[in-house]
């Protein structure tokens, strides 16, 4: 099911401690360490200056900020796409507020999943609340048209501080927009082999596949191809 952690810690982080962390520990794509991303998560999210910083030195050079960015206007990437991962901001406007160039139009109407797994954390706001969806249906079964079995896991809101990870392809969700503006950090994987896919609740039905990839994702394999030639070559 899509986890939610609990965090004790009272540490903030900064930024380049975060990466150096995370460098160090991305050995293996196991649950110890998810749950080791998700208290790093956290940490960042005890830093209260951290969006603030990252929002001001973009300000400074406007013509470079996000320049690569190929998400829509309310996400950015905090930093470097690593192979392994990398740091995402989202601005989470409430309906009042909405704007159809924002591309958020279908996280709030269709539940849909993702190819790549993803921790997040409620950094600022209220948050957005959350449906969750577990697919018991595997790759093969993900024609459009065909149905899928979904289980019902929970509704969540995204509180400040509230960490939970996704799983690529097992977890579909239905986000609804928070009452006043929120803000939350991602920690972003890899994409996977896994179908991304849109669902209609009623029929249960899949009523599309998501188109991929984003150059922004060709850049994310085309540095893992690096990183193999390094290590295997
Ligand atoms: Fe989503």
């Amino acid at each position: 099911m899509a986890i939610t952690f609990r965090n004790e810690t009272d540490k903030a982080l900064e930024l380049d401690e975060f990466y150096r962390l995370m460098d160090n520990n991305l050995a293996e794509n196991s649950s110890l360490q998810i749950s080791y991303h998700a208290e790093l998560l956290y940490r960042l999210f005890l830093n209260r200056n951290l969006v603030k910083q990252f929002l001001l030195s973009g300000l400074t050079d406007e013509k470079n900020f996000q320049k690569d960015n190929l998400y829509t206007p309310d996400s950015f990437i905090i930093g470097e796409v690593k192979p392994a991962y990398y740091l995402r901001l989202n601005i989470w406007q409430p309906e009042s507020e909405f704007d159809q160039r924002s591309g958020k139009s279908n996280v709030y109407t269709i539940p849909h999943n993702h190819d790549f797994s993803f921790l997040t954390v409620g950094y600022f706001g209220a948050g957005y609340q959350s449906d969750v969806w577990e697919i018991e249906s595997s790759n093969t079964d993900l024609a459009i048209g065909s149905k899928v079995n979904l289980v019902f896991l929970e509704r969540f809101q995204l509180a400040p501080g509230k960490v939970v990870y996704f799983r690529a392809g097992k977890d579909l969700h239905l986000q609804y927009p928070p009452e006043h503006l929120s803000l939350s950090l991602n920690i972003m994987y890899p994409p996977t082999e896994k179908l991304q896919i849109k669902v209609d609740l009623d029929s249960k039905q899949i009523i599309e596949h998501v188109g991929r990839p984003t150059s922004m994702r060709r850049e994310f394999v085309r540095r893992q191809i690096e990183r193999l030639h390094e290590e295997v070559l």
